[in-house]
């Protein structure tokens, strides 16, 4: 028997059952239990295998409370000396989500290794089972040590895998080029993942929202949720990263009243180049994964705020 791989359940198409095997949509998501999983590939009776159901959910409704169950039991398997690495079966619908929380999160000295399916596990042809095979064999390798996601045959990375389509089998690719390109006659290589901004479980999440800019934008979105109290806010901006007039200046309103603000380019692929005019912060991710980047960065300042209030009390 080889290697000891802990799967961590959350549900999604990969544990989902439709009522005809011809019937790869209107299936119930998140039905199997994470060990029905394991039992229906027979080649994981090679493998040392240890499982955990930390949710059973559509991954439409991922929630902050499981992302913080989630990297509390990743964190306990990576401390595990007898693991050799960790497996996540998850929806397809929110993976690049929490596969950027976790890569953003986690300092992975082994494979952390998120799979999914496209078709219910009753589909003729389903996905999940080669998946989970792939991803447990990649969870065994410890050249793929941090936080990758398998699936369909490809190995992409945690913090810039996409969904790019809502059916098709082959739905993922990486938001970044993996190698260098020549951008504007400069050689560019992407930028790599920054230090992992840490965790701690008891602080608050932040509100932050996505805003587009689109024809006919002025702004109203923005002046409205900054009233209401936003915190952040990701703009999915168009093209190389330009916001219509009216927006840009609700956007620096928002800024000088103390909401952060990231820009992302709201095309399918690719990423902003250089920096805009506007000056505004730019990320190159999507723009869920720049909201979530941004949930983790406020909660990281709130945590320096918090250990700076305490180290100042009297008796410190
Ligand atoms: C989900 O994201 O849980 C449902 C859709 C899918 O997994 O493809």
């Amino acid at each position: 028997m080889s290697g000891r791989v802990l799967i961590l359940g959350t549900g999604g198409t990969i544990a989902g059952v439709a009522e005809s095997s011809a019937q790869a949509t209107g299936y119930r998501a998140a039905a199997l239990s994470v060990d029905q999983l394991v039992a229906a590939v027979p080649a994981l009776a090679d493998f040392d295998l240890e499982t955990r159901q930390v949710a059973q959910v559509d991954s439409k409704n991922m929630s902050y409370a499981i992302w913080t169950d989630l990297h509390r039991e990743v964190v306990s398997g990576l401390k595990d000396g007898q693991l050799e690495g960790v497996v996540i079966t998850h929806g397809t619908d929110t993976l690049e989500e929490t596969a950027y929380f976790l890569a953003r999160t986690l300092v992975a000295a082994k494979p952390v290794v998120l799979t999914a399916a496209m078709r219910p596990a009753t589909a003729v042809s389903a996905d999940g089972p080669q998946n989970l095979l792939d991803a447990v064999r990649l969870a065994t390798d410890p050249s793929a040590a941090g936080v990758r996601v398998c699936v369909h045959g490809l190995v992409l990375p945690g913090h810039a895998v996409r969904k790019r389509h809502p059916y098709a089998i082959n739905a993922f690719t990486a938001s970044r080029e993996p190698g260098a390109t020549m951008e504007e006659g400069w050689y560019t290589v992407p930028a790599a993942l920054p230090e992992p901004l840490g965790f701690e479980p008891d602080l608050p999440w932040a509100w932050v929202e996505i805003v587009g800019n689109a024809a006919g934008q002025d702004g109203r979105t923005v002046d409205a949720l900054v009233a209401a109290g936003v915190q952040g806010l990701v703009i999915a901006a168009t093209g190389n990263g330009t916001l219509a007039d009216p927006l840009l200046e609700a956007v620096r309103r928002a800024q000088q009243g103390g909401v952060e603000v990231v820009v992302v380019s709201r095309c399918a692929e690719g990423h902003i180049v250089g920096q805009p005019e506007h000056g505004l912060p730019v990320l190159c991710v999507t723009a869920v994964q720049a909201r979530v980047e941004l949930l983790l960065l406020i909660r990281w300042k709130q945590g320096m705020q918090r250990a700076r209030v305490a180290a100042a009390k009297p008796g410190n």
